[in-house]
């Protein structure tokens, strides 16, 4: 009999491929809600599960005795209950290192529109608004030779830092623990995080969600930035507290913003939704033909390698 594998979103064909042999229910396009989830489950010795899917010791459960591996389509495994799992006896493995350089791109990007007021110019232009060029018009600041703050110098962070390298920037990080050799290729100057946000024009947040970066930055630490500066996230909404966020963009106590994810997601909060100088991406870090292949073949490998009885190339530790 072949093993029973759940694949909880519609994932490229290039990691479906690899999956041939099993035994595979594949769901939807959209999340499954958490009874979907719950009933499809039953009976899975693994499941290749994506970002939005909450894989708790009751869905672990709901899997039954057989089940030996969640295979995370994401970087992040915040979504999965890791001590849970290796209580189970469950493997969890992500999908690190496939992803870093394109989610770097959009952190910049978001840096570039959110400084150069890019999607505000483009709602001018398409609510017929535009009606002459102008010496003061949409005037914002400047990225090239500015200072960037990375908090979370790992290999996303490090990623941006190259990046800003090249537009003549010089960082600064924060991380749990020195970084030397990123400090030597990038010239990475370490800050404790007060310091960092007092003396970054850009600050770009790329830790993981865990207990300890929940809110991470929030009002004390926005009141910290300057009026000029920029704040990007690209990593969990959750890191950023959106309430605080909001009111410091809408009082302009900071210039601007770029988010790519949201405290609860899909929902945004409902003011940044108002703010120009809040640049709004869907969370699409990972999201290109290329990468998102590369992703799920990564993920199914790892699922595989366990039903296979062999090590997977990207374990969690919990
Ligand atoms: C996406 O958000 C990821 O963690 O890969």
């Amino acid at each position: 009999m072949p093993e029973k594998v759940l694949v909880t979103r519609e994932i490229p064909e290039a990691g479906l491929r690899l999956l041939e042999g099993f035994d595979v229910t594949l769901l939807f396009e959209r999340p499954p809600t958490r009874d979907e989830l719950l009933e499809a489950v039953r009976g899975a010795n693994g499941v290749l599960s994506t970002a939005t899917e909450k894989m708790d010791g009751g869905v672990m459960d709901a899997a039954g005795d057989g089940l030996r591996v969640v295979a995370n389509m994401a970087v992040g495994y915040d979504n999965i209950d890791v001590e849970a799992a290796r209580e189970r006896g469950v493997v969890v493995t992500n999908t690190p290192g496939v992803l870093d350089e394109t989610t770097a791109d959009v952190a910049f990007m978001l840096m570039l529109a959110a400084a150069r007021r890019l999607v505000e110019g483009e709602r001018l232009i398409r609510s017929g608004r535009w009606e002459w060029w102008g010496p003061k018009q949409l005037r914002g600041l400047d990225v090239w030779g500015k200072r960037l703050g990375v908090i979370g110098l790992g290999r996303i962070g490090l990623a941006v830092a190259r990046r800003a390298r090249g537009f003549g920037m010089e960082i600064l990080y924060h991380n749990r623990s020195r970084k030397e050799a990123a400090e030597k290729e990038v010239g990475a100057r370490y800050l404790d995080l007060e310091d960092l946000l007092r003396e970054s024009d850009f600050v770009s947040v790329h830790t993981p969600l865990t207990d300890d970066t929940r809110h991470l930055i929030g009002e004390r630490e926005l009141g910290l930035m300057r009026p000029d500066s920029v704040l990007v996230n690209t990593s969990r909404g959750p890191v950023v507290d959106e309430d605080a966020l909001a009111d410091a963009l809408e009082e302009r106590r900071i210039f601007a913003a770029g988010l790519d994810v949201y405290e609860e997601e899909p929902k945004v909060h409902p003011k940044l939704l108002e703010l120009e100088n809040a640049v709004l991406a869907p969370h699409i870090g990972s999201a290109t033909v290329e990468t998102r292949d590369r992703m799920a073949t990564l993920a199914a490998e790892n699922l595989r390698a366990v039903l296979r009885g062999e090590q997977p190339t990207n374990p969690v530790e919990s």
